[in-house]
């Protein structure tokens, strides 16, 4: 039975990826924040500890420790906003008492337990529900996510990646083991926690590379770029660090199927293969996408070029890390899980400057 207003919980709301989600809810027209979840700030107005939601719909929730029997009292859908290894031990219990989850981590993206295991080093404790799970790109999946329980939101520096190449894998315009990425991510994409690494003084005026042959989002790249390639398929994946806020640019090469390929003809295809999704841009030819034109937004844009000397296709896809790549991207997929439209109080972007 519909709802008029739904009620959500955030298990994580002190981190920045709870930040912007709790931002976002604030103007959702069918959804109320009624529980708020952190171990270091519970027992705080959250109006108090989120000056920028004072007055607003939620700012006079007592953030609290998580509780799974109060939140089934009275939660439809519960949002962990928590690292790897903590929603396993949350998700199950929640579940089981009729309460949706949407997890912003990886415990529930990768669909192999072994593989999820190896990459980050820990076991899961939950695999059960990995063949449940629904991995939360409503462009590839927005049926199942309507029946889903369980959504695994997709990583940040992911979407960027599957936006920006599925065109090309399918429809076959790229070989696709020759795949390499250069990604850059404003340094929100690290969390809040402290740590001498994100300290400013360590990241302004600097640019760095890390997690060379090593980063967490390698097995969930491949996985989806594979399912879209129809062929289990290797990519090098190499993540960079930049003086920014927010944002993830990432430039793709690949090497063309068909060196005749030409732009003209793979910009068509790109077009003609994100016509009717109003978040995914693909920009005219000559243009290149930038972070800042899609901050605080649902919006993926995406720039290309063929280089006719080399062979390759080159993709520039951008997005904002915490609302496309965390919170309003699992705020699309709860509308879906709750009946509603996908875009539910997503309608609106956030200021350029
Ligand atoms: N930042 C991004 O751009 C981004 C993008 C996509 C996905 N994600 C994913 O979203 C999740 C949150 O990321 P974030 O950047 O917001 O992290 P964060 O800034 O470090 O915040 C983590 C939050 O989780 C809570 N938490 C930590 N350990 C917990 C535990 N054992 N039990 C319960 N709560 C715990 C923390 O509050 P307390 O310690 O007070 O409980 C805090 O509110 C991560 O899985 C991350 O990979 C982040």
């Amino acid at each position: 039975m519909p709802k008029s207003v739904y009620h959500v919980g955030l298990v994580g709301i002190t981190g920045y990826a709870g930040m912007e989600l709790a931002r976002l809810l604030a103007q959702h027209p069918s959804m109320r924040l009624t529980m708020a979840c952190s171990r270091a700030e519970s027992g705080k107005r959250l109006g108090s500890y989120y000056p920028f939601l004072e007055t607003l719909p939620g700012c006079d929730v007592c953030i609290s420790s998580f509780n799974a029997d109060e939140a089934a009292k009275s939660l439809d859908l519960v949002f962990l906003a928590v690292p790897a290894g903590t929603a396993f031990t949350i998700a199950p219990d929640l579940l089981a008492k009729g309460v949706k989850v949407v997890d912003f981590s990886a415990d529930f993206r990768i669909h192999e337990q072994a593989v999820y295991e190896t990459w980050y080093k820990q076991t899961h404790t939950a695999p059960h529900l990995l063949s449940k799970a629904v991995y939360g790109l409503p462009e590839r999946y927005a049926k199942e996510i309507q029946k889903a329980d369980l959504v695994a939101n997709p990583g940040c520096y992911p979407t960027s990646i599957i936006l920006g190449l599925a065109p090309a894998l399918q429809h076959h315009c790229i070989q696709a083991n020759t795949i390499v990425i250069d990604a850059k991510s404003g340094t929100t994409g690290a969390g809040r926690k402290a740590s001498v690494a994100n300290l400013f003084c360590e990241v302004s005026d600097t640019f760095r590379a890390y997690g060379l042959v090593s980063h967490r989002h390698t097995p969930e790249i491949e996985q989806e770029l594979g399912l879209l390639a129809k062929t289990p398929l290797t990519v090098q994946f190499s993540p960079h660090l930049v003086p920014m806020n927010r944002g993830i640019l990432s430039t793709i090469y690949a090497d063309l199927a068909d060196p005749s390929l030409t732009l003209d003809t793979i910009h068509q295809i790109y077009s003609d293969a994100w016509a009717n999704e109003p978040w995914i841009r693909v920009l005219p030819k000559g243009r290149l996408p930038e972070t800042r034109f899609v901050r605080g937004s649902m919006f993926c844009d995406i720039g290309l070029a063929v280089d006719p000397r080399t062979k390759r296709l080159i993709v520039v896809s951008v997005i904002d890390n915490l609302c496309r790549g965390a919170a309003g991207q699992a705020l699309a997929n709860a509308n879906l899980m709750l009946g509603l439209p996908v875009d539910t109080g997503l309608a609106n972007t956030a200021p350029l400057f």
